[in-house]
């Protein structure tokens, strides 16, 4: 368990104990119940460099193995995203052939997916979850089944080259060894290499109180003072960044390996707006506790008062989910059952509260009353899919805020 920051080492200080929770992605058959895995989740932040990190992260070879439920694949609107930024990469960056770019975390096919569509050949993903790697590969995109670290950085210099870009979206996070996978990015990136990272963004979190974007593989809730202070820290210059509607709200930050290379406006802006909130201490964190205790209250009072006359479903087996679930106690009194459409999820239960996963057929043919927004960042593309089927009006809910039924985005 760390006590201190994973990045400087100063005392940690904590802002939420979530309590007793189960690994996040771990949907399981009924005869796991008995051997089910807990931890203590614990939000703590740093008081020197403000990261904001989980006291104790479960074993990653726990987290990313062989039968990883996550696949990005599910989501048009991601996508739709990675093609987006593909394109960006060729563009705004000149992409020449032999320039390598390097994707850590890219699932079954990520941003060098597109690459390698558009003829980029010179790409390489690293990923240690073995079913993801295995699908990229089919795909024929080369593909490292590892951990991404200073040692595999070393490999993929002598192996192949230097990097133009370096890739990283919604992965980072995940890597407790911080520093390492710094000191990696910054040896791989040629001398005009760029780093370019895409993370759920804390004072969404903190604004939103959209607390179940904290969870097992999500070590780490960057803000732009944090990620600013690591950047520094291992030579490398955080210039810009772009706020993203993803995930329920993220930060791309644009990182340089040239130290001249100016701050951008958008990057002073942001930079300067957090340090006007940490003028005021420990304050935002105090509060985030005290809006988080709120949230679980008017969530289990709301969904206790609808489930009395209601059937309620929740769309969508997320890892997020996983954490509101088990912190507001929520199991099948509320919540009948859940819908998905990812294979190793469906006909499983979710973790902790046990409420059971169907596929979408199931959720055709035994409408609920009400929708829980288990998948709230998706809410868009749902909304879009559900608008001909399932009357929008009055039926589904979210929790944040707080706990409310919405119509519309
Ligand atoms: P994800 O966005 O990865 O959230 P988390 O990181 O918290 O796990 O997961 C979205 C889940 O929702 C995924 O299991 C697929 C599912 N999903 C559907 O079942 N139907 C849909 O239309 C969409 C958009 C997602």
């Amino acid at each position: 368990m760390y006590q201190n920051c994973r990045n400087c080492n100063a005392d940690l200080i904590e802002v939420v104990d979530f309590g007793k929770m189960p690994i996040s992605n771990a949907f399981i058959s009924q005869n796991q119940f008995s051997d089910e895995y807990f931890y203590n989740m614990t939000a703590m932040v740093c008081q020197k460099c403000y990261l904001f990190q989980l006291l104790e992260q479960p074993n990653p070879n726990i987290l990313f193995h062989d039968n990883y439920a996550f696949f990005a694949g599910s989501s048009n609107s991601m996508q739709k995203h990675f093609d987006e930024l593909s394109d960006e990469l060729i563009d705004k960056f000149e992409l020449k052939k032999n320039d390598l770019v390097v994707e850590i975390g890219c699932n079954d096919g990520g941003v060098i997916n597109y690459l390698k569509k558009k003829n980029h050949s010179a790409h390489l993903g690293v990923d240690p979850s073995k079913n993801v790697y295995e699908k990229s590969k089919e795909k024929g995109i080369n593909m490292m089944n590892k951990f991404f670290n200073i040692k595999t950085s070393n490999e993929i210099v002598k192996e192949k080259s230097k990097a133009k870009i370096f890739i990283s979206l919604n992965t980072l996070a995940h890597i407790a060894n911080i520093n390492s996978v710094f000191e990696g990015i910054e040896s791989l990136l040629n001398e005009d290499g760029i780093f370019i990272s895409e993370d759920p963004y804390l004072f969404d979190v903190l604004e939103k109180v959209s607390y179940d974007q904290i969870y097992d593989e999500h070590v780490f809730v960057f803000s732009v003072t944090s990620m600013n202070n690591l950047c520094n820290k291992h030579g490398l210059n955080l210039y810009d960044l772009k706020y993203l509607d993803t995930h329920g709200g993220s930060m791309r930050y644009y990182v340089s390996k040239n130290k001249n290379l100016p701050k951008t406006n958008n990057f002073n802006y942001f930079f300067n707006k957090e340090k006007n909130i940490h003028s005021n201490g420990m304050e935002v964190y105090k509060n985030f506790n005290s809006n988080c205790i709120k949230s679980k209250t008017n969530l289990i009072n709301f969904l206790n008062e609808q489930s009395d006359k209601k059937i309620i479903a929740s769309y969508g087996a997320t890892s997020k989910s996983t954490t509101i679930f088990n912190y507001c106690n929520i199991n099948t009194n509320q919540i009948k059952y859940i819908t998905d459409t990812t294979s190793t999820k469906i006909n499983k239960f979710s973790p902790g509260t046990h409420i059971p996963i169907y596929d979408y057929d199931y959720f055709t043919n035994n409408k609920p009353d009400i929708c829980f927004l288990g998948a709230w960042n998706h809410s868009k593309e749902i909304f879009k899919k559900e608008k001909n089927n399932f009357s929008l009006n009055g039926k589904w809910i979210t929790h944040t805020p707080e706990a409310m039924f919405i119509n519309d985005f």
